[in-house]
């Protein structure tokens, strides 16, 4: 018998979804994947660059700590700056990516048994994260017809005495939804009441749109000791294939942290994390990437929208299309026709936990020309 959180764990359908376009292509099957959470940009040269002087200067060796200590120095004074996260060097820890800082922060905060709450639609691996820990994912269904805002109803009856984490996505995968000062306000007084803690995934938080600004939940001081703040350079400066994200959290919070990360990850490559100092450096870069996902954006959603059948809102942040086919009954079926007939990979919403409406998630991290492509092939639909 092996692990028994572990083996029955579901597979990524986005990274599953990701190897099949892999696989059709080898096989010179045309296809054009929209299913990968990824930009399509390569990394400034800047950051390549300093990672190969880095490489030359023999910085290939163990480094260890949470970090090192002026990429958690330039990491932490931007969480003060940017998101009023009172923190220091001593609250980060760098880790392979922002998805292992999850893994981090749910295995510190829950024992076996405990609950967390998941609002749904979600990113795939925050369950099976929680289920490996031992911990069990309540999910809390947000609804399409609200433009899935969290209302009390979606918290409150939700919470046990096993409750112990909520874990908040924004800017979110898959809706692009961003969080408002009232949802914040919500999540921050619950979190207080109820003795809770949070995990919040801000990933996408440089890529956002019409002017509107992300939310850092720690930076209400009430609740700041109680959550876990998880972020990265792999979507905000295309670094997806580095494997380098962040964590920031309390003193206490860190420590539990550090000793599961100390056990199983030592530290990261120091030539990926020197590299990783020049992402400060490279907001010129970062914002035009920003600027064209916008464009992007702009066209592929109010060409959707001009499809019969069809409704897409315009996403607030992120790079995903959540696009509802009215007429249909069950997304994956969507997915399966869009493959088998016109060559089109797209996520199913069934794999984020929408299940009132057919929905299907598709990335604009891609090409105008494929964008052209995809909407003439969606149209035939
Ligand atoms: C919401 C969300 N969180 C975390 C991650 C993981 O990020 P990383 O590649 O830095 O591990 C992803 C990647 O798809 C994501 O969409």
């Amino acid at each position: 018998m092996y692990n028994k959180f572990i083996s029955g764990l579901e597979g990524s359908s986005s990274v599953e979804l990701m190897l099949k376009a892999e696989k059709m292509r080898k096989e010179g099957k045309e296809v054009i994947s929209l299913a990968g959470g990824e930009p399509d940009f390569d990394t400034p040269d800047r950051i390549i660059n300093k990672a190969i002087q880095s490489l030359n200067q023999g910085e290939t060796h163990y480094a260890v700590g949470q970090g090192i200590f002026s990429l958690r120095e330039r990491i932490a004074e931007k969480l003060r700056n940017e998101n009023n996260i009172m923190c220091t060097p001593e609250n980060v820890i760098v880790t392979p990516g922002g998805k292992y800082g999850i893994y981090m922060a749910i295995a510190s905060l829950m024992n076996v048994g405990d609950e967390a709450i998941v609002f749904a639609p979600s990113w795939v691996s925050y369950c099976p994260i929680i289920r490996a820990c031992g911990g069990k994912p309540i999910i809390s269904h947000l609804q399409y017809d609200d433009n899935y805002k969290i209302k009390e109803e979606n918290i409150i009856p939700y919470i046990t005495e096993k409750t112990k984490v909520i874990v908040v996505n924004y800017p979110n995968n898959p809706t692009g939804r961003v969080l408002s000062k009232e949802e914040a306000e919500l999540l921050r007084d619950v979190t207080e009441k109820y003795n809770l803690h949070i995990v919040s995934d801000e990933i996408y938080e440089k890529i956002i749109y019409d002017g509107k600004k992300n939310i850092s939940l720690a930076s209400y001081s009430n609740i700041a000791d109680r959550v876990v703040t998880v972020n990265g350079f792999s979507k905000c400066a295309a670094m997806t294939g580095w494997r380098i994200g962040y964590t920031v959290a309390s003193a206490e919070i860190t420590k539990v942290m550090y000793k599961l990360y100390v056990h199983t990850i030592t530290g990261l490559s120091p030539f990926i994390q020197n590299a990783a100092i020049e992402v400060f450096h490279c907001d010129e870069e970062i914002e035009k990437m920003r600027t064209i996902y916008e464009y992007r954006r702009n066209y592929f959603v109010e060409e959707l929208n001009k499809v019969e059948g069809i409704e897409c809102r315009k996403p607030e942040g992120a790079f995903y299309a959540w696009v509802r086919f009215k007429s249909e009954k069950n997304s994956k079926k969507v997915c399966e026709r869009l493959l088998d007939k016109y060559g089109i990979i797209g996520v199913d919403g069934l794999s984020y936990g929408e299940q009132q409406y057919p929905c299907v998630r598709f990335s604009f991290a891609s090409d105008m020309e494929i964008l052209r492509t995809v909407i003439k092939k969606i149209g035939e639909v």
